[in-house]
């Protein structure tokens, strides 16, 4: 999604390395090193073993000038480290869901096919969508939906899970979207009645946006002097964090406004390069709808 765009920003070339913290199939990736030829390096990392896998074997062809590994975008500091990178030259957070995740009918996160509820994007933690929805309070769920989803229904979605898990668990994707349709009002939607629950309890249990604001605390760290970040982000919660990140990293100073002498010892880390976020071209749109509501953020390491 937006890859030349993306692929402008971050100016690949010779020599370069490259962060792409959410590797998925590998599309940014591969620009970034056919573009960085002969020698440039990326990193690609995934929580899902899945993108890891066939992120590997679409790059293999570069050999030893990329490398994946399984881990968050928020532990980048460390893993580069690990590598002996350090800082790169530029980075790439494609937010989200890939494609392969929501087509992969086993792994829970449609509701257009029957699966057990599951939605783990790492298959190595134990909190699930199933235990969310058994597990969690009225209240919590309720706050789920309406936060992570924006759902208007929230409340009766939650009263009527907590009603219907009395009777028995809602253990799949089926038995959950049957729920909600049953308990939506309104006949003639736009989509699909569940989108909106379903995208929250993706958002819950994966903690997207936690990890999120876990790297936008010092994620400028990770880029050398003039190196560039794009982040890619697909609603507006997260957009707002990307948003008020960036700002605070642009600033020369982070003291209360009233403040009348500078104690804060904070200095300006980044540039911003893009006022307004860039959105996917109507084209890009019109081949992959999922691109609509895509918002491209960048900033410059000063
Ligand atoms: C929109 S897809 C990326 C698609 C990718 N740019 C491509 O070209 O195929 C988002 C990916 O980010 C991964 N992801 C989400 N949160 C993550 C996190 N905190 N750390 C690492 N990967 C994450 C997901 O598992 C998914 O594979």
């Amino acid at each position: 999604m937006l890859a030349r765009e993306v692929a402008d920003f971050l100016i690949p070339g010779p020599g370069k390395r490259f962060l792409d913290g959410t590797v998925g199939g590998g599309g940014h990736s591969e620009a970034l090193l056919l573009a960085s030829s002969p020698d440039g390096q990326v990193i690609g990392l995934d929580r899902d073993e899945e993108a890891v896998t066939a992120s590997r074997d679409r790059l293999q062809c570069f050999e030893s000038r990329f490398v994946a590994r399984q881990g968050s975008f928020a532990d980048a500091p460390e893993i580069l480290a690990e590598i002996g990178w350090h800082t790169v030259d530029g980075v790439i957070l494609d937010l989200g869901i890939s494609s392969h995740q929501i087509d992969s009918p086993e792994r829970g996160f449609s509701f257009r096919a029957e699966a057990r509820l599951d939605m783990r994007m790492d298959r190595r933690q134990e909190l699930d969508a199933a235990r969310i929805v058994n597990g969690y309070t009225e209240a919590e769920l309720e706050k789920i939906f309406r936060v992570f989803g924006e759902e208007p229904q929230a409340r009766r979605i939650a009263r009527a899970i907590v009603v219907e898990r009395e009777i028995r668990p809602i253990e799949t994707t089926e038995a959950l979207s049957e729920l909600v349709v049953r308990v939506k009002p309104g006949r003639r939607r736009e989509h699909h009645p569940a989108t909106q629950v379903f995208q929250a309890l993706r958002i819950a249990v994966n903690r997207e946006l936690a990890e999120l604001e876990r790297f936008l605390e010092k994620g400028y760290a990770t880029l050398r002097p003039r190196g560039r970040m794009a982040i890619i982000s697909f609603h507006s919660l997260e957009d707002r964090l990307v948003k008020t990140a960036f700002r605070k990293w642009s600033r020369p100073c982070i003291c209360p406004p009233r403040a009348i002498i500078c104690r804060c010892g904070w200095s300006q880390k980044v540039k911003s390069l893009t006022k307004k976020p860039v959105s996917p071209s109507a084209l890009e749109i019109e081949i992959n709808p999922r691109a609509r509501s895509a918002k491209l953020r960048v900033v410059e390491r000063i």
